[in-house]
């Protein structure tokens, strides 16, 4: 069986840092934030260039509080995609605010430029790009048309640890970065996981005290908070395969390459790169017309893969009414429910068991 990710092989990979990173927190004593989660806030917040970096307990998390920490809550619309995980829009709700949902450049399947003046209303307050299957959305558009509007932006890095764009870390060029560390992201947990990246020291600081109740350092208060604190377990296993990162992102990086070169002659659509950034490929999402069918040859060969996102958020029974649309619609996230195909990446995928998978795919087109 080859997976689409791989935790499992990710943990036997740096087993032997990540059980002493283990053991360490075991003997510390210290079991939630304290020393372990300082010391890899610290590392992170370097590693992607910010003033500061906040852990929480997961991606969402992380969303709901930088916002709350921007003072976006009841009554504010935050703009985002539907072409993305639930996770993005629930977390939009959770903070109080209304979605309101615009479609995707459908080349990058990042979010269009294009269609977010249209959505601003005076209510709006801010934009959600997400860098989507370890893509840079087009900051440059986006951030140029937050300044106009007067809105924050909030980058939803959770599938684009160590990504760039222009040079710069994802997760420094918004107001606030928020990351997942879901043990299949490109930095992944044992666990659930999350932090929040700004620039701005004041802002972190709100998020630190919102993870916990509203408590400063002496446990007072000026406002009420939550409670979503990364456990020291969860740091210390981060902070040993930080280093790694951007080794991980460049193996992955080297399989998206292996399967363009392979695949590029078969009738379905391969990702597309930007020139000004560099995607780190948490998933390699194809569109085809026979992706439904491609999902079930490829199981039947013993290979995993998965649609995103075949029932856009927007089309959820849970999410529907609660979010707004353009009059217009969402035409090309439409277009792509039900299309893509996410085929199996991880850096501990070799490249016999990634020809494997060239195999069966192009089988499944001969047999056409
Ligand atoms: C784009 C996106 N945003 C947010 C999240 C939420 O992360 P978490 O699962 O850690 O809450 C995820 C991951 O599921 C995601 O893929």
């Amino acid at each position: 069986m080859i997976p689409l990710a791989s935790p499992l092989a990710q943990y036997r990979s740096q087993a032997g840092a990540i059980d002493a990173a283990i053991r360490r927190v075991l003997e510390g004593g210290d079991y939630v934030l304290g020393g372990e989660v300082q010391a890899f806030e610290r590392a992170f917040a370097e590693f992607c260039g910010v003033g500061d970096a906040v852990g929480v307990n997961s991606g969402t998390d992380a969303l709901k509080l930088a916002l709350r920490a921007l003072g976006i809550g009841a009554g504010d619309e935050v703009v985002t995609v539907s072409h993305t995980a639930l996770a993005t829009v629930a977390a939009i709700l959770e903070a109080g605010a209304v979605p309101v949902l615009v479609d995707i450049d459908p080349v990058h399947r990042t979010i269009d430029p294009a269609r977010i003046d249209a959505a601003v209303t005076s209510r709006c307050r801010a934009i959600v790009p997400v860098h989507v299957y370890g893509q840079a959305a087009d900051m440059a558009a986006v951030l140029a048309i937050a300044q106009r509007h007067g809105l924050k932006v909030i980058e939803d890095c959770a599938q684009a640890a160590g990504g760039r764009y222009r040079g710069q870390r994802l997760g420094s060029l918004g107001d606030a970065g928020c990351f997942s560390f879901y043990p299949t992201k490109n930095l992944g947990a044992i666990g659930d996981g999350g932090m929040v990246t700004a620039n701005d020291v004041q802002l972190a600081g709100r998020v630190r005290r919102l993870r916990q109740y509203g408590w400063d350092e002496h446990r007072r208060t000026q406002e009420a908070g939550f409670n979503s604190r990364l456990d020291a377990l969860q740091a210390a296993i981060l902070a040993a395969k930080l280093p790694r990162l951007d080794e991980d992102n460049g193996r992955r990086a080297a399989l998206a390459r292996r399967y363009a070169t392979a695949l590029r002659d078969l009738p379905m659509t391969l990702p597309a790169t930007r020139a000004d950034g560099d995607h780190v490929f948490h998933l390699y999402a194809i569109e085809s017309d026979d992706a439904e069918a491609l999902r079930r040859h490829l199981a039947s060969r013993g290979i995993g893969s998965a649609a995103h996102y075949r029932v856009p958020v927007h089309r959820h029974d849970g999410y529907a009414a609660r979010v707004v649309v353009p009059a217009t619609g969402l035409p090309v996230t439409e277009r792509l429910a039900g299309r893509m195909l996410s085929l199996p990446i991880y850096p501990e995928l070799a490249d016999a068991d990634a020809d494997r998978v060239i195999d069966a795919v192009r089988d499944y087109f001969a047999g056409r």
